[in-house]
């Protein structure tokens, strides 16, 4: 296993030793939730959580989620989360994330608006002292709109690329598009949400502000000062041993 996906892995499942057993479990979507969906149908199977339901993010964690047998509910059934793990993209001192890179930012939210807990798992190589900086910012966009939110994305400053996966056009599960925007940095991440909520072109956006109440970083560099500046704030667990 490469080095990141161990630091993923160690992530993902300190994250799970959080659920306790007849939670409403928010599932995300990505590589590191990938961890932590084998960590909890392990934990199943052998009784050690019992009676929890999860609602996931995406299409693809449900079917993941399915062939792990964990026990999967909807918003008919519940309108509450207790926890929901999802992974990121970049995320910033404030705790301030981007998310998408996977095309599931719109339903994450979602999940993430109906969580009473949110928790965030990233390897070390994901903090970034302000956003944009190490990823592009993805916008999902109803292709009915595509010209006139590609100008408008590039008014605010963005290089804007259409998401193609597989060399065809990334669909998400809402049958929207992907416009991937390179901003060099995003200097204020709560003005630039303020711009993407405006439009009603943009169904959703990947910024999640304010949003993630812990962020579970797996690491080995503790000096790092954004990993200090986290944890002084009370919003950041380290797993440093990797297994
Ligand atoms: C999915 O849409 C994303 O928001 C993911 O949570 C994010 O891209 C992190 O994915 P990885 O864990 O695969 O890096």
């Amino acid at each position: 296993m490469m080095n990141k996906d161990l630091l993923k892995k160690a992530a993902a499942e300190k994250a799970v030793e959080y659920i306790n057993d007849g939670m409403v479990v928010g599932l995300g979507t990505g590589s590191t939730v990938y961890y932590a969906l084998v960590k909890i149908a392990e934990l199943l199977r052998t009784n050690s959580i019992n009676n929890i339901v999860c609602i996931p993010s995406s299409t693809s964690t449900e079917k993941l989620a399915k062939e792990f047998k964990i026990p999967l509910t909807d918003f008919n059934e519940y309108q509450s989360i207790d926890l929901t793990i999802d992974g990121a993209d970049e995320v910033d001192e404030n705790l301030n994330l981007i998310k998408g890179g996977g095309g599931a930012l719109l339903r994450e939210k979602i999940l993430v608006q109906a969580s009473k807990k949110f928790i965030v798992v990233v390897d070390e190589n994901k903090l970034s002292k302000k956003l944009g900086t190490n990823f592009f910012l993805p916008v999902e966009v109803f292709p009915f709109a595509e010209k006139l939110e590609v100008e408008y994305l590039k008014k605010l400053g963005a290089k804007v690329k259409k998401r193609i996966n597989n060399s065809q056009y990334f669909y998400t599960d809402q049958n929207n598009i992907i416009l991937d925007c390179e901003f060099e940095v995003i200097e204020d991440s709560i003005e630039m949400e303020k711009l993407l909520n405006a439009r009603a072109g943009i169904a959703g956006h990947g910024l999640f502000n304010n949003m993630a109440d812990l962020a579970v970083v797996a690491g080995l560099d503790l000096d790092d000062s954004i990993k200090l500046d986290l944890l002084n704030k009370n919003k950041l667990e380290i797993k440093a041993e990797v297994k």
